[in-house]
């Protein structure tokens, strides 16, 4: 990697925070916590990430979240992810988490929340990270239990700043949720949700117009329909796209194979994202920087993709004006 993807400011916009568990993290907690793993040594734990699809990342994804038990854990976590984030030049970050994947563990939401939120508090301080979080609802759940966690979460008023759509795609439409992204839509929330990962492209059409979310997590089978895409040109619905978690995940056979170029060649708005960096060989900086092995972009396509990810953030004006000036001299900087 050169330092100009690390050194590249950006929002990363797309990040599952258990998906940043590392397996070394995975082991000294699991150690702490008196829980046995059926992969207890490190090798035996990597020699599981060899995925064929979505389910077989998340059957191994779930799996290794039962070492996170205390409030601690969470913002050992949290820490972890944001000073990687910051390495890799990121300097505002959106935070999914799963709290039905908790909940369903036995561990209370006021246990994840509490040590997320925690790690989050003092990120601008520790680590110049500029943050917000999102809970993530899954979407091979039923509607009701995702209604009942974000009833829990807003009595609770968990620092929460949107809601999600994660977990199996495919056969869980988003239609099913209509009534959860109403709720949270009313609750003052943001809207966003994952379609067209592994899904089709009218899952995304469906999360626009069902769901009214306000960007698309993944969106690459977006390619698959011209409407569609003359559509989200038209009206900039950002994309927040993850080059390493499609191949690690066969949507894509090889990074020649991604769309991305075509995307950006379109005039669609995308951004680079890590998505659960632990499990696909990297953080943000590393997406970056296999996509400039590849495609030898350069720096005008590296600084609109960065350009992209600041615009669609849900960061204030005020601090959306801070990345864009951070930008600026990086650009400068590139002579
Ligand atoms: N949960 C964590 N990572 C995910 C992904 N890439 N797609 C769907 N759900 C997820
Ligand atoms: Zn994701």
């Amino acid at each position: 990697m050169t330092t100009q993807e690390l050194t590249l400011p950006k929002a990363e916009l797309h990040l599952h925070i258990e998906g940043t568990l590392e397996p070394e993290l995975i082991l000294e907690m699991a150690e702490r916590n008196g829980i046995v793993l059926p992969f207890p040594t490190l090798e035996s734990l990597r020699a599981q990430y060899e995925f064929t699809d979505l389910q077989s990342f998340l059957n191994l994804y779930y799996a290794n979240m039962a070492v996170l038990i205390t409030e601690a854990d969470f913002a050992d976590m949290t820490r972890a992810y944001l000073r990687r984030a910051q390495a890799a030049g990121v300097r505002h970050a959106e935070i999914m988490f799963d709290p039905q994947a908790h909940l369903a563990r036995g561990v209370e939401l006021t246990t994840a929340v509490g040590g997320i939120a925690a790690a989050l508090a003092s990120s601008e301080a520790d680590f110049g990270i500029s943050t917000g979080l999102i809970a993530a609802f899954l979407r091979d759940e039923s509607e009701a239990s995702a209604l009942e966690v974000l009833e829990a979460l807003l009595a609770m008023e968990a620092p929460i700043i949107g809601i999600g759509l994660d977990s199996a795609e495919v056969g869980n439409p988003p239609s099913k949720f209509v009534r959860l992204f109403e709720r949270a839509r009313k609750a003052g929330l943001h809207l966003v949700a994952h379609a067209g990962e592994e899904g089709p492209a009218s899952y995304v059409t469906d999360a626009l117009d069902l769901l009214g979310v306000e960007r698309i997590d993944h969106g690459i089978r977006s390619v698959e329909d011209p409407a569609l895409v003359a559509r989200l040109v038209a009206e900039q619905v950002p994309l927040t796209v993850c080059p390493l978690s499609n191949v690690r995940l066969r949507a894509v056979n090889t990074l020649a194979d991604h769309p991305l170029p075509r995307m950006v060649e379109a005039g669609m708005n995308v951004s680079v994202n890590s998505d659960d960096p632990a499990y696909f060989g990297g953080y943000v900086g590393t997406n970056f920087a296999a996509l400039e092995k590849e495609f030898a972009w350069g720096a005008s396509v590296a600084q609109t993709l960065a350009s992209n990810s600041i615009r669609s953030s849900f960061a204030s004006d005020a601090r959306k004006g801070e990345m864009f000036a951070e930008l600026d001299s990086w650009v400068a900087a590139q002579g």
